[in-house]
């Protein structure tokens, strides 16, 4: 969501004739789009401005503060940081007006406002992150209120964007020679607009499955959509997935711990057995669906016995990979009124762990695909190897590749078969066929 926001705010600045330069020590504004999920995040905004700061000998830019911890600390940043300015979530659209007003004189400018009507969801060809994927949101904020999560603070409560919109994005991506949508949002199945309009010919249990068929009938040539939240999870997706040949394998399910009493203690509105069963559905697809989550070690009161349950989810589930992250409380969330008595220590011993069991699923995940075709979407040149491409599969995994071709430039964009030949840690290995 913040890469997405990233593109937009660069979109409209270009627009705006500002330039985008490479290096930071290049410009006169710096801004940073920051994240609140964790402390540590949000220690990496100081210490960038800091360093910023610090280097007497360079022009001193402007810097400006987006985002997540822009939204949450507002004026008091200015206290904790030397920074000019403050762009709550919502306010990423009106970045050149702030940035106009610092320099017409007025010091730390804040806009923490809403969203403007006509906001423009598009983003400029020369800002997107890649090429040929393109981000297209469908759902702002989250009314779920996990007890250890800052984002219902920070992006506010859950809004649908129209279905016809969406719709119209997708077919102008596809236009512009976009080979891949990613469908963003906080919770994507959660998706439940306004009205129904633009998905009336289109079947499914719930919205957002019906919106799911109705971007796989732009002919888009693939769809993926993150992330999604278990509760709201339903058969239906799993149906629309084995229905569409261009709604890709992969699911990202965060699940964060394989506790009931952890789960019930961070509110997350599922169990261990609920999970379960939709896991069980993902698995009965004729696809191979990749699936991937996320975990928090070391919440609260979680004891030795709740961490082994979460090993044996693990083990029932054999995740493609998943992100692990040591709890961290942040101010104003409900579990912040818990006490941390999970040692820094025990954090940690947890953490490695479950990455370690984590790891060897993944190999055994990646292992799979030796010896097989895979379609490869060719999205840039390896950054260790140069004389070999990079691009991502259907279920999302990073294949590396040579190739037999003259000319690589013209396999840009392209969707091309991979023999596989060997995984390393989290990529895949082939040559073209
Ligand atoms: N501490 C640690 N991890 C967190 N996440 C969200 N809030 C916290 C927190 N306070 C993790 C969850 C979520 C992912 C995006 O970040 O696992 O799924
Ligand atoms: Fe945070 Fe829970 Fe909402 Fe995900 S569903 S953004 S973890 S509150």
């Amino acid at each position: 969501m913040n890469v997405s926001d990233s593109e937009r705010a660069a979109s409209s600045l270009e627009s705006e004739g500002y330039e985008i330069v490479s290096n930071e020590n290049l410009a006169d504004i710096v801004l940073f789009n920051t994240c609140s999920v964790r402390e540590k995040a949000e220690h990496k905004l100081y210490s960038k401005v800091g360093k910023i700061r610090s280097q007497q000998n360079l022009k001193k830019p402007l810097i400006g503060v987006l985002g997540c911890v822009a939204q949450l600390e507002g004026e008091t940043l200015f206290q904790k940081s030397q920074i000019d300015f403050v762009l709550g979530t919502k306010a990423v659209g009106r970045v050149s007006d702030a940035i106009e007003h610092v320099l017409n004189g007025r010091k730390h400018f804040v806009d923490l406002g809403e969203r403007e009507e006509n906001y423009d969801w598009s983003v400029s060809e020369t800002q997107r992150n890649s090429p040929y994927v393109g981000f297209v949101p469908i759902i702002e904020g989250c009314n779920k209120f996990c007890t250890y999560c800052i984002v219902p603070f920070s992006r506010g409560r859950e809004k649908s964007l129209p279905a016809v919109q969406i719709i119209q994005q997708v077919l102008e991506l596809r236009g512009k020679g976009i080979k891949e949508v990613h469908l963003i949002g906080q919770n994507v199945n959660s998706y439940r607009p306004k009205t129904e309009a633009g998905l009336e010919k289109f079947k499914g249990a719930t919205t957002f499955s019906r919106l799911l068929r109705a971007v796989a009938a732009t002919g888009m040539e693939r769809i993926k959509f993150t992330t999604s939240f278990p509760r709201d999870f339903h058969a239906d997706i799993v149906d629309a997935i084995n229905e569409n040949e261009n709604l890709c394998n992969w699911v990202h399910l965060p699940v964060q711990s394989g506790s009931n009493d952890v789960l019930k203690a961070m509110r997350r509105g599922h169990t261990v057995e609920s999970y379960l069963k939709k896991i069980d559905k993902v698995r009965t697809s004729p696809k191979r669906i990749s699936l991937t989550t996320d975990f928090i070690v070391g919440f609260p009161n979680e004891t030795e016995k709740d961490f082994r349950e979460t090993l044996k989810l693990v083990e029932y589930c054999q995740f493609d990979s998943s992100y692990v992250f040591k709890y961290s409380p942040r101010t104003g969330t409900p579990a912040f009124q818990m006490i941390d008595n999970i040692s820094e220590k025990e954090k940690t011993i947890r953490f490695l762990e479950l990455e370690k069991i984590q790891k060897i699923y993944q190999q055994i995940a990646l292992q799979f695909y030796i010896g097989k075709t895979v379609e490869v979407l060719v999205e840039k040149f390896s950054s260790k190897n140069p004389k070999e491409l990079s691009g991502h599969t259907t279920c999302n995994k990073v294949v590396n590749f040579e190739s037999n071709f003259e000319n690589n430039k013209e396999l840009m964009g392209k969707i091309i078969k991979i023999r596989v030949t060997k995984s390393k840690s989290n990529t895949l290995y082939g040559n073209t066929l």
